[in-house]
């Protein structure tokens, strides 16, 4: 199996690595952090994969591109490609600086497409594959001090949405995960409760079966995928801003 993983340096994207990791997988892995990126690649190297290492920035659609031809080349193909590199920041609307939204829209958006778009003809050429996204149950609606977050997982729920009935006709699947609260480098700079909180390992089974099963669609912890989407697309205006974490109001 070859699998390209963005965002491969921390959490998510380094407990995938590690547990897809084994004989006969060859792993891509990207991020800015060479000597994270190292060490996700001796991991699994240790579990008996092959592991390429590709330190980028998915805000650069070129060195994006070039990734993925290099990785098709070295791998012989593609199986699976999962767009996991993300960030978070509160909106600080006070400070009428759009600079950090602009970063988080263009690296949590335009990441997710520059890393998976390139890979589009290998898969129409193979007639098979499988592109994956991570975006959060955040893009299932827009909560205060938080907009910019919540706005680019919807995107991404929508691009993903878009694409696979696109797709699907060259064999191609695709699949968008919405992890409810999940420990990683993300969350651990939260100030704020996390209800049903998992661990990273145990996020990354539930992932791992989700794509397995070709999903389209998967959103984890149960409660928030059965109550959560209808809940919070329903609910007035005035408990949405109540229940949105402000920063600076820390866990109990
Ligand atoms: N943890 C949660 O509760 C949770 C919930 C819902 C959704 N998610 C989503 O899950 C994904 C993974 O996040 P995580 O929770 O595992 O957090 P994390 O530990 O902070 O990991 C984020 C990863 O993204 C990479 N990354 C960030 N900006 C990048 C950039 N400009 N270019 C390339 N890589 C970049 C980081 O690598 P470098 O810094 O080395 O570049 C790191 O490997 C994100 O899309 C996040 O929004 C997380």
């Amino acid at each position: 199996m070859r699998i390209f993983i963005s965002g491969a340096t921390s959490g998510i994207g380094r407990e995938l690595a590690q547990q897809y990791a084994a004989p006969g997988v060859t792993l891509g892995l990207a991020g800015r952090r060479v000597d994270r990126l190292e060490e996700a690649a001796a991991g699994v190297r240790e579990r008996g994969g092959t592991a390429h290492t590709y330190p980028l920035d998915v805000s650069d659609r070129e060195a994006c591109a070039q990734a993925a031809r290099d990785f098709v080349a070295a791998a012989g193909g593609v199986d699976l490609v999962i767009a996991n590199a993300g960030m978070g920041c509160t909106d600080r609307l006070e400070t009428g600086d759009a600079g950090p939204q602009a970063k988080l829209l263009t690296v949590n958006v335009l990441g997710v497409v520059h890393t998976l778009l390139p890979f589009v003809p290998t898969m129409i050429a193979q007639q098979s594959g499988q592109l994956v996204a991570v975006a959060s149950v955040a893009g299932f609606r827009a909560m205060p001090w938080h907009t910019a977050y919540c706005a680019s997982k919807t995107a991404v729920q929508e691009l993903m949405a878009g694409y696979g009935m696109q797709l699907e006709e060259h064999g191609i699947r695709l699949t968008t995960i919405n992890p409810g609260f999940v420990v990683s480098e993300i969350t651990d700079s939260n100030d704020f409760y996390m209800p049903f909180l998992l661990t990273t390992e145990k996020a990354c089974q539930k992932i791992r079966r989700a794509i397995r099963r070709k999903k389209r669609v998967y959103t984890f912890p149960w409660q928030m995928a059965w109550f959560g989407r209808p809940l919070v697309r329903l609910a007035p205006r005035w408990l949405i801003k109540k229940v949105s974490p402000r920063p600076g109001k820390r866990a109990p």
